[in-house]
């Protein structure tokens, strides 16, 4: 029975209530905070840093906090976000010179590392690299902005990470991120994935407390027909 985690992306939040935003989404069922950090270099947006991620934890947040980093050069952002109090810090391995040596920066500083694939992002980032991380986040989108629709060709990707990881005998997290709904997150689930980002679905929802319980919704089908094929 595979452990399902809901991450809403605070992209969509409103940043003038982050907190309380951050608080009502957690009480409505949600298990884990994704932190969009985007630099205006690595992809064409700004958000937020390692002060609003620790603001988070001084407003009482105890919840995972998911850090997406979308940011190059990343080494110096690890330091600073493990800091700030990130549980997972997943990066672009195009943004790094030496991918290893993040991934052991980050494991280093207390922090579960991830490797984040873009849509035309090949596998073989993982040939030598899967078995350090604790989660693999596939981009059903091109970074940079919520609200995009969701790429298709993600699932046979998903798929594909997913048999790598079972051949493997690993525990690691498969997280799909973009344009993920309720109409389409079980067939997400179906193809592997176990970390589900949504912000605008969320955020954009007027009842953060029924879009996700329709969420879990399907995600017990999925598991339904997982357990059932
Ligand atoms: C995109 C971000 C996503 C984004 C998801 O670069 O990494 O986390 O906020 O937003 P939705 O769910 O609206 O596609
Ligand atoms: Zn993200």
């Amino acid at each position: 029975m595979a452990d399902f985690l809901i991450a809403p992306s605070i992209l969509s939040a409103d940043f003038a209530r982050l907190g309380e935003e951050v608080d009502n989404v957690l009480a409505a069922g949600a298990d884990v905070v994704h932190f969009d950090v985007m630099d205006n270099h690595y992809v064409p947006n700004l958000t937020v840093g390692p002060l609003v991620c620790e603001a988070l934890r001084k407003h009482g947040v105890t919840a995972p906090i998911d850090v997406h980093l979308m940011v190059k050069p990343v080494d110096r952002l690890v330091v600073d976000f493990a800091a700030a109090g990130a549980s997972y810090i997943s990066f672009h391995p195009e943004a790094s010179e030496h991918v290893d040596r993040t991934i052991a920066l980050i494991r280093e500083h207390g922090c579960r590392p991830g490797l984040v694939l873009n849509p035309a992002t090949p596998l073989n980032y993982l040939d030598h690299t899967l078995g350090k991380l604790d989660l693999v986040l596939v981009m059903s989108v091109n970074p940079g902005f919520g609200g995009q629709a969701f790429i298709p060709e993600s699932l046979e990707k998903v798929r594909a990470i997913r048999e790598r990881i079972t051949a493997a005998g690993l525990q690691t997290r498969v997280e799909v991120d973009g344009g993920i709904k309720v109409a389409n997150i079980r067939d997400v689930a179906t193809a592997g994935a176990d970390m589900f980002v949504a912000g605008s679905a969320i955020f954009g929802s007027g009842d953060y407390a029924a879009t996700i319980a329709a969420m879990r919704k399907e995600l017990a089908a999925a598991a339904g027909g997982a357990a059932a094929a």
